[in-house]
């Protein structure tokens, strides 16, 4: 089967009939479908699946075993995503376990395509949550306390998701069992002018959660000089953070939630999430100090408070040579280029030699519903990973 038939099967799965594109996050309704479905492809094709103690989901073609070749993605969605950021990289690794078994190829390592939980952060504000999990890059009690826009924790949503929430948490067994991880994905910007690449390295990452304060009230009865706004300081913020993004920096507001956000009524407190991302750990660290300060200046001029708290943080990834080397030469000679997009390979990649092929994106747009991958560009995505595993898997 091609990777755009499969990618089609779930096209309804989580279609967003409001902001466009999907909205799949971790652990809700339709995630749990989308997995569903995964199983059901995956014991279609004769692999047996069983999730982890965090939830991801692995499915063993033959018996799991060590040093195991392991390729696959994530299935939820930024709100209002595209189709292929995460779900392209799920069923390529599906197609191309048909390819190699058509062609009689049987893999003498233990070989699983794996689905990681909630990538995107999109529904409990860390991303990469499953791998983060995995491999102990967040505190498991601290995971089961992180709360949805709606105030259900994860603790409460991997309950509904048939994982024991006392489970979750670092799974070194696991990781042991990895001895590589290669992660099919779009690409995401406009970096890639040939239909297949693969990943040199990944920005410096984090978020951050500004909460401003002030005081709620009346949006007509309240004079201008009586009001203690915190959108006001909300607002500046956002500007200083696109001042700050300099030298190749990105500094994003994506998200503002203003508490209890009515129209006639000035907020009590107003959360901006900040997205930081650059070249290096100290560049990224002086963008988010900056905007810092000007969030307290800001905050004291209009009479506000104003905290933060570091959700989530990534250093640079290089991604490992040896194995890039290795993808390169079996494919005989691919770009590799940096991104500016994390990846579960980028967390796996602190624990076990991990590759990222990419396939080309023309728009150069992701996280929207405009992302979009060519067809053939798809299957040349599969021709590709196929052969890299085949390589790997011998
Ligand atoms: C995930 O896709 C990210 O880079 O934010
Ligand atoms: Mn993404
Ligand atoms: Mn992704
Ligand atoms: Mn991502």
């Amino acid at each position: 089967m091609t990777a755009t038939g499969l990618l089609a099967a779930i096209t309804d799965l989580g279609a967003d009939k409001v902001r466009g594109g999907y909205s799949r996050h971790g652990f809700d309704r339709v995630e749990l479908e989308l997995r569903e479905w995964f199983t059901a492809e995956a014991e279609r094709r004769g692999l047996s699946v069983r999730a982890d103690r965090n939830g991801n989901l692995w499915a063993w073609w033959g018996n799991p075993g060590p040093d195991a070749v392991i390729t696959g993605s994530h299935l939820d969605s930024v709100p209002g995503g595209g189709a292929f950021d995460g779900p392209l990289g799920v069923v390529s690794a599906l197609a191309a376990v048909d390819a190699l078994r058509a062609s009689g190829f049987k893999p003498r390592r233990p070989f699983a395509i794996v689905v990681f939980v909630e990538e995107e952060g999109g529904r409990f504000g860390v991303p990469c949550l499953g791998s983060r999990l995995m491999t102990g890059a967040i505190d498991a009690d601290a995971a089961r306390n992180l709360l949805d826009p709606e105030g259900v924790s994860l603790a409460e949503a991997a309950r509904g998701a048939g994982v024991d929430p006392a489970r979750l948490g670092a799974d070194p067994e696991a990781l042991a069992g990895i001895g590589c991880f290669v992660e099919l994905h779009v690409e995401q910007g406009r970096g890639l002018t040939v239909p297949v690449g693969l990943a040199s390295s990944i920005l410096a990452h984090g978020r951050w959660r500004f909460t401003f304060t002030g005081e709620g009230n009346h949006a007509g009865a309240t004079l201008i000089e009586d009001r203690r706004d915190p959108m006001l300081p909300a607002a500046r913020m956002v500007l200083a953070a696109r001042k700050a993004a300099v030298n190749g920096a990105r500094a994003t507001v994506g998200r503002v939630v203003p508490v209890p956000g009515g129209t006639n009524v000035i907020a009590s407190s107003v959360e901006v999430w900040l997205d930081a991302r650059a070249e290096d750990d100290a560049s990224t660290k002086a963008v988010v100090a900056e905007i810092m300060a000007q969030a307290r200046q800001a905050a004291t001029e209009e009479g506000c408070g104003v905290s933060v708290t570091q959700e989530s943080y990534g250093d640079t990834v290089v991604f490992d040579h040896e194995l890039r080397d290795r993808l390169s030469t079996v494919l005989g000679g691919v770009p590799a280029l940096p991104t500016g997009a994390g990846h579960d390979a980028g967390i796996l990649a602190g624990s076990v030699p991990t590759a990222m092929l990419f396939v080309r994106n023309p728009t150069g747009v992701s996280h929207a519903p405009e992302e979009h991958a060519e067809p053939e560009d798809c299957e040349a995505g599969v021709a590709a990973l196929a052969t890299v595993l085949e390589d790997l898997a011998s």
